[in-house]
């Protein structure tokens, strides 16, 4: 007890832009689950009509090894999630200890002004395209592929398990690389949260 953070899961270092959110007390199972380790990745995504999406996101992991699967926990009202329903395809971007900050800044805010509370008729009617000004290349399923990327994966969509306020994408390794030499950014580098 004693502790306080912004709301919402999200605070910032003085690197980054502050996200929303009041200071609160944290409770203890909150702040047990803070001190959970999260590497920091991008989901890509298409929709069937061929629009892009980016996503930033810690809640990754490897679930089997045979078949190699992966979950990844998403937002139910993220863009990124429709996308996914709709082509059953993601690609999953490991973001780079050394300028991966930068792209998480492009990525951090919901495509659809909608998604964020508050914002006038106007302001929620705009798609943001996060992906402007990051270069990328687009896997054979359609998907973007981040040239800074450490590495990457990508997966098709097997099962999706409504799990709360986010939805367990559990998705089949198809293909993956490393590109670059080097670690992983950490949340923890990061300075944003995204837990509690
Ligand atoms: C550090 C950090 C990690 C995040 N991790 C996740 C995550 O694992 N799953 C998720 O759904 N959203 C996560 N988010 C929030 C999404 O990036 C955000 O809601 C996103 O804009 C939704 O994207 P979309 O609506 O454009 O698809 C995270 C945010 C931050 C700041």
């Amino acid at each position: 007890m004693g502790e306080t953070r912004p709301t919402e899961g999200l605070v910032s270092d003085q690197n980054l832009p502050i996200l929303p959110g009041r200071p609160k007390e944290l409770e203890g199972p909150e702040k047990a689950m803070l001190k959970l380790s999260y590497g920091v990745h991008v989901i890509g995504s298409r929709s069937a009509a061929g629009e892009l999406n980016a996503m930033l996101a810690d809640w990754v992991m490897q679930v089997s090894f045979t078949p190699r699967l992966v979950a990844v926990a998403i937002e139910n009202d993220a863009r990124t999630l429709r996308f996914a329903r709709e082509t059953r395809v993601l690609s999953v971007n490991l973001l780079h200890e050394k300028d991966g900050k930068e792209i998480a800044r492009h990525v951090v805010m919901p495509a659809e002004g909608k998604k964020i509370k508050g914002r006038s008729d106007e302001a929620a009617a705009v798609v943001h395209d996060k992906l402007a000004g990051i270069p990328f290349g687009l896997h054979d399923n359609g998907c973007p592929v981040l040239d800074a990327a450490l590495g990457w994966f990508t997966c098709d969509v097997e099962e999706l398990h409504v799990a709360g306020d986010h939805t367990l994408v559990i998705g089949r390794v198809t293909d993956g690389d490393v590109l670059r030499p080097g670690e992983m950014l950490i949340e923890r580098e990061l300075g944003w949260e995204y837990a509690g």
